[in-house]
């Protein structure tokens, strides 16, 4: 029998045997696990990060903000110690998300600063966003972003994949005999990247202009369906989690820096149903279902959008 009729012949059973609690509620906890934190010294990645921490995995933070990632760190340790948390190694890594090259270098060298683990979970926060009109949008202006935004979520997919199957496929090579080597796709476990793209990847968001921004946003959904769809043979998972606005560093920068800021904040909350805008901290759910293997253990290529309700209307 195939697996599929196994699988099936085993449902119709009329009594099936009773699971113990631990086959039936989900583990959100990440011990032994490393996580990649993206845009690693930014607002809403202060917030999972802090989750990740509680849930017991170690955390490697990227960003290009050197001076605010160091920052960072201190205060993600003080948060272990205030809340009495075990102590856990959190590297950081000045990186540009936009360089293949860098991306790729930083990514083999974090198993160096934890102990050997290759990270196998991604919290992918790193991007930016510009309003200006597409009339007058500069070509390497908008480039630069869907380089960033875009083309950055695939550079760290693709450099944690290679380097979790390389690692698989050399113990493989080792502990197989020759003869099985190479037949089967390598089987790795528990690996699941979250991405965050955002509902501007669904809509168009109104009255600002931000082309660039809605269209590299677009293209992070699909590409993470296409990754998902590609990886699954590996047992690699791959999401995204779509934020409505969120009352972070980058929203505070468009609002405050037009002289209609107050008049565009009210407008945006306008269009949102639940009437508000969201705090980082209502994503951690979102967050740790994904990556948990047990809770979303059938769940890829999904976007999750959470956005109060915001693109029903
Ligand atoms: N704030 C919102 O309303 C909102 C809504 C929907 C989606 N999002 C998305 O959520 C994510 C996090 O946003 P946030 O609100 O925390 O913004 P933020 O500006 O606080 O954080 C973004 C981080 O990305 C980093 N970054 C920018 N370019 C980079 C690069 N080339 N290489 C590495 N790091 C780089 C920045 O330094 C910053 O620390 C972004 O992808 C954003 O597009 C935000």
């Amino acid at each position: 029998m195939t697996n599929t009729e196994n699988q099936v012949a085993s449902a119709e059973q009329d009594l099936p045997s009773i699971p113990s609690l631990a086959d039936i509620l989900p583990s959100f906890r990440l011990d032994g696990h490393v996580t990649i934190v993206t845009g690693g010294s930014g607002g809403l990645a202060h917030t999972l990060t802090q989750a990740l921490l509680a849930q017991g995995s170690e955390v490697a933070l990227l960003d290009l903000n050197v001076e605010r990632l160091e920052y960072t760190a201190r205060e993600l340790q003080e948060f272990l110690k205030a809340n009495k948390l075990p102590k856990l190694t959190i590297s950081t890594w000045p990186c540009d998300i936009g360089d293949a090259a860098i991306v790729d270098e930083v990514v083999r060298a974090i198993p160096l600063k934890h102990n050997g683990i290759l990270p196998d979970k991604l919290v992918h926060t790193a991007g930016y966003c510009q309003n200006i009109p597409a009339m007058d949008y500069d070509a390497r202006q908008a480039e630069l972003l869907v380089r960033v935004n875009l083309m950055g979520s695939l550079y760290v997919c693709q450099s944690m994949s290679r380097q979790l199957l390389q690692k698989s496929q050399r113990r493989r090579s080792v502990s197989s005999d020759s003869s099985e080597a190479g037949e089967a796709f390598p089987q790795l476990t528990n690996v699941s990247y979250v991405l965050i793209g955002s509902m501007s990847g669904c809509i168009v968001n109104n009255p600002q202009p931000q082309v660039a921004y809605n269209m590299a946003k677009a293209g992070v959904i699909h590409m993470v369906k296409s990754l998902a769809c590609e990886w699954a043979r590996y047992g690699i998972r791959v999401n995204s989690i779509s934020p409505g606005y969120i009352a972070t560093a980058l929203t505070k920068k468009v609002i405050s820096g037009s002289p209609e800021g107050a008049a565009l904040q009210q407008e945006w909350t306008s269009r949102v149903p639940m009437g508000r805008m969201a705090d980082p901290r209502e994503f951690v759910g979102a967050m740790l279902y994904l990556l948990s293997p047990s809770a979303s253990s059938y769940t890829t290529g999904e976007n999750l959008v959470v956005d109060g309700g915001y693109t029903c209307w």
